[in-house]
C-alpha cells in the first residue's frame, strides 16, 4: 500500500502530483504530502493528515513551486496517522517517499543514534532519509548516496528520493513494491502504477526487483540488483486518462454493485463461445491431479467457493488458503498440478509472494487479475482477465462476482476434459451460467428491500452469516462486506458448524443472515436455522420464492432471489450480501467507498 509519484516536469509539478495521488489514494488514504525542488534549488514539502483533499487545500494556502517533485499517499504501518509521520520524509538535503517496509530499521536507527542522528518521527521510512543525508555529509555525490543507502536497506520497497539544488534528478528503487517509470516529452515521470501515470504518459517501463534507476529529463538509466546496468522494455501501457466518475450514483460502490449484470455478461462473452468455452491454449486439465487456489480477503472467498465447482464438477481435487499462509507454510506442490492466483489488483503483496513460491513446482501458475498490467499479471505464466473493469470502492463487488464467473468458466473447462460432464452436460452448465447476468439483474431490484433491512443491521452489535456448500464462502463474505463497510462485528459461518460453538452467541439481538436457496442442502441449513430461531435469534432468511414458502413461521424478515443458475447460484447471492453491507454503511454514515484503515491495493505483508 501507500502510493507513490515522482517528476521531473517543464511546468509546476505540485498540481500534477496531486492530480497522480487522487489516482492513487486507493492505495491508502491515512496522510499525504509532496516535495519539490524550486528554481533556486531550494527543498521544501507539505504534508496533511487524512485524504488528499486536506493536502489540496494546504497547497492553496501554502503553495509549492518548482519543476521537480515527489508525493506520497500513506497507509500507516509504523506510527500513527500524523503530520509527523507523512511522507515524504526529509533530513537537510533529501526527501524520501517509500511504499512497503523497511525491516531493519531499528537497527538503522540504532546506527544512526550512536552518531547522534536522532529521527522526529516513528516511521521506518524517515530512516532512508536520515541514513542518506548522513552519506551526503561524508562526501557522496546523490547517486553515491542514495546507492550506500539502499545497500543497508532489507525488506520490501518502492522508494524515491529528491535532492535539494538537483531540479533533474530522482532516483528510484524498487523490491518487493511495484514501481513504474514513465517516459514523456523530456519530462520523466515515477509512480506505484501505471495508472497514477495515465494522465502523463502511456509509455512505461516496469522496474524489476532489486533495480534501481536514475531519472533525468534526458531519460533512465537502471541498475539491476548486482549493480549492472540493464535495459529494461519500454512498452505502451493504455490504462485511459479519463476522470472515473459515480455515473449518476451517490457511492462507487452502489455503481459497481449494479454493473455486476453487464460485466459478467462481458465475461461470459469473453471465455464462452456458444457451447465453447474458450481459454488460451495449453490450458488442458486431462493431466491435472490438483487446483491450488491462493487469494486474500474478498478473492480469497472467490477462491473458496470455486473449491465447491471444481471438487463436484471436475472431481478435481482443489486446496485453497490465504496467501499470507501459504507462502511461509512451504506446501509440497505436485508438478502436476495447476496453481491459481486470484487478485483485483494483481499487486497484493502475500498472492505475489505465494505465486513466485509456487513457479516452477507445479504444471502451470495462472493469474486471475483484473489489473492486465499488474504484477501478478506479469509474473504468472498465463494471465486470465477478470474483466470488471476499474473497481474504485476500496470493498471488492463486481471484481468477485467476475472472479466468480471466470472460475465458473475453468470448473467447467476442468470437468469437461476430465470427462466427468459430456458435451449435453456442458451446455446444461452453460445455459445455467449464462443466465447469471439476467438473474443479476432482477436480483439488484432487492436494494429498497435490503435497505429497509439495513435499518435493522445498523443497530446491531454482531451480526452472523450462515451457508452450506458454496453458499458458505458466500457468508463468510457476506460478514467480511459487512465488517469493512459498516464496522459491525460479523462472523460466517457454515451452518452445521454453528452448534459447535458460535451458537452461544445466539441471543434475542443477534440479527442471523441464512443464505439457503431451495436446493438439496436447503432442509439442512433450514434445521440450522430452526436452531437459532429456537434461541430467539432474529433471522433474516435469504432464498427464493419457493425456499421462503417452504421455511415455515418465525422468520423475522426475508428476502426472495430469483431462481436458476444451477450450482453458479453463489454468484447471484453476492448481491444481497452487498447490499445488505452497503446500506447499512449508509444508514450508519461511515465512509463507504473509503473505509477506515482499509486500502485498495495491499502491497505490504
Ligand atoms: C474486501 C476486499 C479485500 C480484497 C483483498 C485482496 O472487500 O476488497 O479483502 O479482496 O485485499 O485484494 P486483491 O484482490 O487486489 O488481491
Amino acid at each position: 500500500m501507500c502510493g507513490i509519484i515522482g517528476i521531473l516536469g517543464n511546468h509546476e509539478v505540485s498540481p500534477q502530483l496531486v492530480d497522480a495521488l487522487k489516482r492513487l489514494e486507493y492505495r491508502g488514504y491515512d496522510s499525504a504530502g509532496v516535495a519539490t525542488v524550486d528554481a533556486t534549488g531550494q527543498l521544501s514539502r507539505r504534508r496533511a493528515v487524512g485524504k488528499l483533499v486536506n493536502l489540496s487545500d494546504l497547497l492553496v494556502h501554502r503553495p509549492l513551486t518548482g519543476h521537480a517533485g515527489i508525493g506520497h499517499t500513506r497507509w500507516a504501518t509504523h506510527g500513527a496517522a500524523t503530520e509527523v509521520n507523512a511522507h515524504p520524509h526529509q533530513s537537510g538535503p533529501v526527501a524520501v517517499v517509500h511504499n512497503g517496509i523497511i525491516e531493519n530499521f531499528r537497527e538503522l536507527r540504532a546506527e544512526l543514534a550512536d552518531r547522534g542522528i536522532m529521527p522526529e518521527s516513528q516511521t521506518d521510512t524517515e530512516t532512508v532519509a536520515l541514513l542518506t543525508a548522513h552519506h551526503l555529509d561524508q562526501g557522496l555525490s546523490p547517486v553515491e548516496a542514495a546507492r550506500a543507502t539502499l545497500a543497508r536497506l532489507q525488506g520490501a520497497f518502492a522508494l524515491a528520493f529528491l535532492f535539494q539544488d538537483e531540479p533533474d534528478l530522482l532516483i528510484a528503487a524498487r523490491k518487493g513494491s511495484p514501481l513504474a517509470v514513465g517516459h514523456g516529452d523530456k519530462e520523466m515521470y515515477l509512480g506505484s502504477d501505471a495508472v497514477a501515470l495515465a494522465p502523463f504518459t502511456d509509455r512505461i517501463t516496469y522496474l524489476e526487483d532489486g533495480d534501481h534507476a536514475v531519472l533525468t529529463r534526458a531519460g533512465v538509466q537502471i541498475w539491476d540488483a548486482e549493480g549492472h546496468q540493464v535495459h529494461r522494455a519500454t512498452a505502451r501501457i493504455d490504462v485511459g486518462a479519463t476522470v472515473i466518475d459515480r455515473a449518476g450514483h451517490r457511492h462507487f460502490m452502489a455503481k459497481e454493485i449494479a454493473e455486476q449484470p453487464v460485466v459478467i455478461g462481458d465475461v461470459l462473452n469473453h471465455y464462452v463461445k456458444g457451447d465453447r468455452i474458450v481459454l488460451p491454449d495449453g490450458l488442458d486439465f486431462a493431466g491435472l491431479d490438483r487446483v491450488t487456489l491462493v487469494g486474500c480477503g474478498t478473492a480469497h472467498l472467490a477462491g473458496h467457493v470455486a473449491k465447491y465447482w471444481f471438487e463436484q464438477l471436475a472431481g478435481l481435487p482443489c486446496d485453497i488458503d490465504v496467501a499470507s499462509e501459504f507462502r511461509y507454510r512451504e506446501p509440497p506442490l505436485s508438478d502436476r498440478s495447476l496453481f491459481i492466483a486470484v487478485s483485483q489488483s494483481g499487486e497484493t503483496a502475500d498472492t505475489l509472494a505465494a505465486l513466485h513460491y509456487a513457479r516452477g513446482k507445479v504444471a502451470r501458475t495462472v493469474g486471475l487479475v483484473n489489473v492486465g498490467t499488474s504484477a501478478i499479471a506479469r509474473d504468472a505464466d498465463m494471465a486470465l482477465p477478470t474483466l470488471a473493469g476499474i473497481e474504485v470502492s476500496v470493498a471488492s463487488s463486481k471484481a468477485f462476482t467476475c472472479q466468480l464467473a471466470v472460475l465458473a468458466v475453468l470448473a467447467l473447462k476442468a470437468a469437461h476434459d476430465r470427462g466427468r460432464l459430456d458435451d449435453a452436460a456442458l451446455t446444461a452448465h452453460l445455459r445455467d451460467l449464462r443466465a447469471i447476468p439476467a438473474l443479476l439483474a432482477q436480483a439488484l431490484a432487492l436494494a429498497d428491500d435490503c435497505r429497509m433491512q439495513a435499518d435493522w443491521l445498523a443497530q446491531a452489535r454482531d451480526v452472523l452469516y450462515l451457508g452450506r456448500g458454496g453458499l458458505y464462502p458466500v457468508a463468510l463474505e457476506g460478514a467480511l462486506k459487512l465488517k469493512e463497510l459498516s464496522y459491525i462485528h460479523a462472523e460466517g459461518y457454515a451452518s452445521g458448524e454453528l452448534k459447535h460453538g458460535p451458537i452461544a452467541l445466539i441471543d434475542g439481538d443477534v440479527p442471523v443472515v441464512v443464505l439457503a436457496p431451495h436446493d438439496a442442502l436447503f432442509d439442512k441449513t433450514i434445521s440450522n436455522m430452526q436452531e437459532v430461531m429456537a434461541r430467539h435469534g432474529q433471522v433474516l432468511l435469504i432464498s427464493d420464492a419457493a425456499g421462503i414458502a417452504a421455511a415455515g413461521d418465525g422468520i423475522t424478515a426475508s428476502l426472495a432471489l430469483p431462481t436458476g443458475g444451477g450450482v453458479f447460484q453463489p454468484i447471484l447471492y453476492a448481491v444481497p450480501m452487498q447490499y445488505l453491507a452497503y446500506y447499512t454503511a449508509v444508514a450508519k454514515g461511515t465512509d463507504v467507498d473509503q473505509p477506515r484503515n482499509l486500502a485498495k491495493s495491499v502491497t505490504v505483508e
